[in-house]
């Protein structure tokens, strides 16, 4: 089944730039059809009409509780025909109910190696921790917050002399490489949600994997 995807931003929206630059790829599986934010101030989404793809506003300050507006997004998603949902920077907790109406076909990236560091100010966390290996995951999405089957990691090295911007910006580079990956995988049909895990359908020989690891460490 061809994806037709929604992206959900609520800020900058870098990491959904990197995800619609697969529209350039001719064998993309998929059709990007929607970005979507809880604000309208959110700068991604004029990059997003300035890229030519549509876009929606569900300010969630209109809505009296949490699953009133999840129950919105949701229809909103339902009237493009939308089958399959990718967070990139959306900063809302998302509801049971939603997450249960999109499992398997919802997923984030979150700027930590899971399961260490969910939550907040995974950066400062890190180097607060001392950690030597930081970086990001794709997941899907689970009601339990950042606890998702993995879908895929890449890691970067904690340099000494590392502030919270510097390292923030090492990881977000990988963000940018990793999230299209992953995507087109799952529109591919090489991985999906599978008692509970992500699983492949094909898996890197093992040399191919080892050498990933070498370089910049871009693993599934
Ligand atoms: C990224 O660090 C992403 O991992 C996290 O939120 C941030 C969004 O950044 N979920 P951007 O809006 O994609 O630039």
């Amino acid at each position: 089944m061809r994806r037709k995807i929604a992206i959900l931003i609520s800020g900058r929206g870098s990491n959904m730039l990197s995800l619609l630059e697969l529209r350039q790829q001719a064998d993309f599986p998929g059709d990007i059809v929607l970005v979507l934010s809880n604000r309208h101030d959110a700068t991604g989404l004029a990059c997003a009409s300035q890229a030519g793809v549509p876009t929606a506003v569900v300010d969630h300050k209109q809505f009296p509780d949490r699953e009133s507006f999840d129950r919105a997004v949701s229809d909103v998603l339902e009237q493009n025909g939308v089958n399959l949902v990718v967070l990139a920077g959306f900063m809302r907790i998302l509801s049971t109910w939603f997450v249960e109406r999109w499992q398997g076909r919802l997923i984030n990236i979150h700027p930590s190696l899971l399961p260490l560091f969910r939550g907040v100010d995974t950066h400062r966390r890190a180097l607060e921790e001392g950690v030597r290996i930081h970086g990001c995951t794709v997941h899907y999405v689970v009601p339990e917050l950042d606890a998702g089957p993995i879908i895929a990691q890449a890691a970067v090295p904690v340099l000494p002399d590392d502030d919270e911007q510097g390292l923030s910006a090492r990881v977000l580079a990988q963000e940018h490489l990793l999230y299209p990956q992953a995507l087109r995988m799952i529109c591919s049909d090489l991985v999906m949600l599978q008692n509970g895990r992500a699983a492949y359908k094909t898996s890197p020989c093992r040399e191919d994997a080892i050498k990933a690891l070498r370089s910049p460490t871009i693993q599934p």
